[in-house]
Order: C-alpha cells, then sequence, then structure tokens
C-alpha cells in the first residue's frame, strides 16, 4: 500500500518541528500521493530542507524558530490536511502567509478552522464564504481550553500544531473521535502531550527527540480499503502486509466483519507508537451475501474516509443499507453524497439522497448498467465507482482517472492485479 498519508503529513509536520535528521524509507517518489507532494512543497518554501530521494525521503528539522517566510503564495492543491494543518502551523509565526488550493480545496471550508484559531489570538481571514484563499497575519498566541465544534481530527491536529507556539498550555475537547495520529506522534517525538480523554499540550515541556528519526511509515488501511472491496466482490482471498491498524482507523474492518467477511489481522507490531500488521480477507470462504449495514453520526468521524467504498459495497449487499449523520460528506474533494447518488442512480441502483447521508438498496450479485463515471474529480470516488464498473454489463469510460493519485498513484496496477486483468489501461 501507499505509505499512510494521515501518518505522513503528520510526520512532515512535526519532524520539521524537530532538530532531528529524518529518513522515511519509500518505494520511489512516484509512489507518494500527490496530497503529500503538496506539503514536501510547502514546507520547502518555509525553508524546511526536503529531499526526495529514490528510495527515501530526507528531511532535517529546523526547530519550533526555523520558519522563514515564504516568498510566494503557498499552493496546497487538493490537499485539505495541507492547509488546515499549515494555518496551525503558520498562525503563530513572526510573519504573514497567504494558502491557496485548486478548484476543489478552494470550494471546501476553512472559516472554521479559522474560527477555532481565533480563541488562542490568531488572526487569520478568509474569502466572505469562508473558503480560500486564507490570509494568516501571524500573531503571538496564547493556550487555552478549546471545545472542537467538528468531530475533525484535521482541526485538532491545526490547533495543537497552533498551541506549540502559544504562551500557556491548551487544552482541546472533541465532540467525538477521531483519528489520533498527531497525539500519538506528538507523545513519540517527545513534545509535552497528555492525550488522555482531553488532550493538553504544554509547549514548554517540548523536548528534543533522537538526533536521527527513521521511520517507515505503516500502509494505508484507507487505500487498502479499496483492494478489500474488490477482493470481497471478486471472492478472492489477500493479504496486505505492513498496512496500518491504528484503532481510530480500523471500524470499516469492524462493519465488514458484521457484513459477513472473515478478516485475520497478524504479525501486529508497533513503531513510534503506531500499530502495523498484516491483513487477511478471506473472501473465497464467503458463502451467503453481504448483510446490509446501518452507520449513523457516532461511526461517521471513525470511518470518515471509508464511506465511498461503503457506500459502494452497499450497492451489492442484501437488502436495505442506511447511513446517516455524514453531512461532512458534503464538504470533502466533492459533495461525495451528491455525486455517489447520481452515479447510483445511473447505475440502475435505487438510492434515496439525505441532507446527511443516503439510503442505498443492495442486491447480492447484481449486475449494473455500464454508464460514463462521473467522480468530479474526487480521488475517492473515482476508486469507488472504478471498482463497481467491474461489476457492470459492460465496459465504462472513467473520465480523468489520474484522480486517483491524489491518494492511491498505483490503484489501477493492483486493481488489476486482483480482478485477474494483464493491465488496466489509463489514457494519460
Ligand atoms: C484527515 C482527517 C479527515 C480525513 C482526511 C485526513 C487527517 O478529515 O477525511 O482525509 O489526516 O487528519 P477531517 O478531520 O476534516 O474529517
Amino acid at each position: 500500500m501507499p505509505p499512510d498519508k494521515s501518518i505522513l503529513h503528520r510526520l512532515l509536520f512535526l519532524g520539521s518541528l524537530t532538530t532531528s535528521s529524518i529518513r522515511i524509507p519509500i518505494a520511489s517518489p512516484q509512489s507518494l500521493s500527490h496530497d503529500v507532494i503538496a506539503t514536501v512543497l510547502a514546507l520547502e518554501s518555509l525553508g524546511v530542507p526536503i529531499d526526495l530521494a529514490e528510495r527515501e525521503i530526507n528531511m532535517q528539522g529546523i526547530g519550533r524558530h526555523g520558519y522563514r517566510a515564504p516568498s510566494h503564495v503557498i499552493n496546497c492543491a487538493n490537499s485539505g490536511t495541507t492547509a488546515r494543518f499549515l494555518m496551525g502551523l503558520l498562525a503563530g509565526q513572526p510573519f504573514p502567509s497567504t494558502l491557496t488550493g485548486d478548484a476543489s480545496l478552494s470550494r471546501r471550508p476553512m472559516k472554521r478552522v479559522a474560527e477555532v484559531l481565533a480563541n488562542m489570538g490568531a488572526s487569520i481571514e478568509t474569502e466572505d464564504r469562508g473558503t480560500m484563499p486564507v490570509a494568516i497575519m501571524g500573531t503571538p498566541l496564547h493556550g487555552t481550553n478549546i471545545k472542537l465544534p467538528v468531530a475533525s481530527a484535521q482541526m485538532k491536529t491545526a490547533v495543537l500544531l497552533a498551541a506549540l507556539f502559544a504562551d500557556g498550555s491548551t487544552t482541546v475537547r472533541e465532540s467525538a473521535r477521531t483519528r489520533d495520529h498527531t497525539e500519538r506522534m506528538m507523545a513519540a517525538f517527545g513534545f509535552g502531550i497528555e492525550p488522555l480523554g482531553e488532550i493538553t499540550l504544554d509547549p514548554e515541556t517540548f523536548s528534543d527527540v533522537p538526533e536521527e528519526i527513521i521511520y517507515e511509515i505503516p500502509g494505508d488501511l484507507s487505500s487498502a480499503a479499496f483492494m478489500i472491496a474488490a477482493a470481497a466482490l471478486l471472492k478472492r482471498r489477500l493479504t496486505i502486509s505492513g498496512v496500518s491498524l491504528n484503532p481510530s482507523r480500523t471500524r470499516f474492518l469492524e462493519i465488514l466483519t458484521l457484513m459477513g467477511l472473515e478478516l485475520e489481522a497478524d504479525d501486529i507490531i508497533e513503531e513510534w507508537n503506531e500499530p502495523r500488521g498484516s491483513l487477511t480477507i478471506y473472501a473465497d470462504r464467503l458463502s451467503s451475501p453481504l448483510q446490509p449495514f446501518h452507520i449513523d453520526g457516532r461511526d461517521v468521524p471513525l470511518l470518515i474516509d471509508e464511506l465511498p467504498i461503503l457506500m459502494m459495497f452497499a450497492l451489492f449487499a442484501n437488502g436495505e443499507c442506511v447511513l446517516r449523520g455524514a453531512g461532512e460528506l458534503r464538504v470533502k474533494e466533492a459533495d461525495r453524497i451528491a455525486l455517489v447518488a447520481r452515479q447510483f442512480q445511473a447505475f440502475g441502483a435505487d438510492v434515496q439522497e439525505l441532507e446527511d447521508g443516503i439510503i442505498i438498496r443492495g442486491e447480492a450479485g447484481r449486475q449494473l448498467n455500464s454508464v460514463p463515471i462521473e467522480h468530479g474529480g474526487d480521488h475517492r470516488l473515482a476508486m469507488a465507482f472504478s471498482i463497481a464498473s467491474l461489476f457492470c454489463d459492460g465496459p465504462c469510460e472513467i473520465p480523468n482517472a489520474e484522480a486517483v493519485a491524489v491518494s492511491y498513484p498505483d490503484f489501477f496496477e493492483h486493481l488489476a492485479l486482483i480482478a485477474g486483468f494483464d493491465s488496466i489501461e489509463v489514457a494519460r
């Protein structure tokens, strides 16, 4: 799998804050997601030395006070994580900065992060609609108690990054549990964090990490989810090794188990506080149809990136699948509820779009209509719809298929392996 995007973004940001030299083994620079490249370029423009070698990323931490004013506007491309983390990192710098992004990122909400950081003294302006460009003044920050208004790990991380530059300690309370990679990495690197229930960060107890950090990033379970889905529907047995098994990311596996799939995790080890292991999907043993799911708001933050592929699974479940409390899907890389409803209706499925979710009436073993795919440039929709297209009654054209590289450049090569095709041709 490609390296876990969430962990790699954090390693680049948090690593740059240390004074350590950091080595990150990679398969090749081409296997890195475009979102991660956006973070690399952003940090370079702030004066962080990063070298993308053939098999390794090398980075030198510059310490909390080493950032320099960027000479240009920082373009975060398609990456919401890059943009929100930068807002936190840059809010307390002694210089101003401006962030932009591509057309999709420019439609996504930024003001809610600016407003949360304002509680710490940040001065950040957005467009009237609360979107990019984002202008960050760079002001002194003070520690405070913050209750996050949205269950968002990106927002939580923005606050924790800003807290490193604040006068006094900051306490963050979440409205619902979200992925906890930031807290785990901050603890592993000796930042003054107490990640228990409420998260407290004291910048005064920031200590330096080992001189050299070698961090092998586990595989991305959110990318693996697409291959697990393909294997499940094609009834193959699949083993994925070295994949992240962080408990704040594995709710998807529990839902699949409830749907009737047999899964097994082995060889689990923990490095830098992050568990990883091998995951086997025994879809070859699947004897009865997949059971429908009911997902509500409590589960949504722990499943957020897996919801596109779970909606795709729903097409083939034995009955009605219901997803509620998922309004956040409307402000991801595209409006994921509207586009899924439209595409599934075109496939011939019975679907009801709700303001905060969707109802999908599944049919085990069904064939879908072969229709053009419309993913709106959203990488996860492009991947989910491509897998669904394996079950159409003829070929489907997938325009702008390179969109998958935002998180998973090797998606089509891996899908071809699982589907038993010699190759899948992607016109560029
Ligand atoms: C991410 C958090 C999630 C997720 C995104 C990555 C992260 O966003 O959708 O792909 O790495 O923190 P929100 O926290 O805004 O829901």
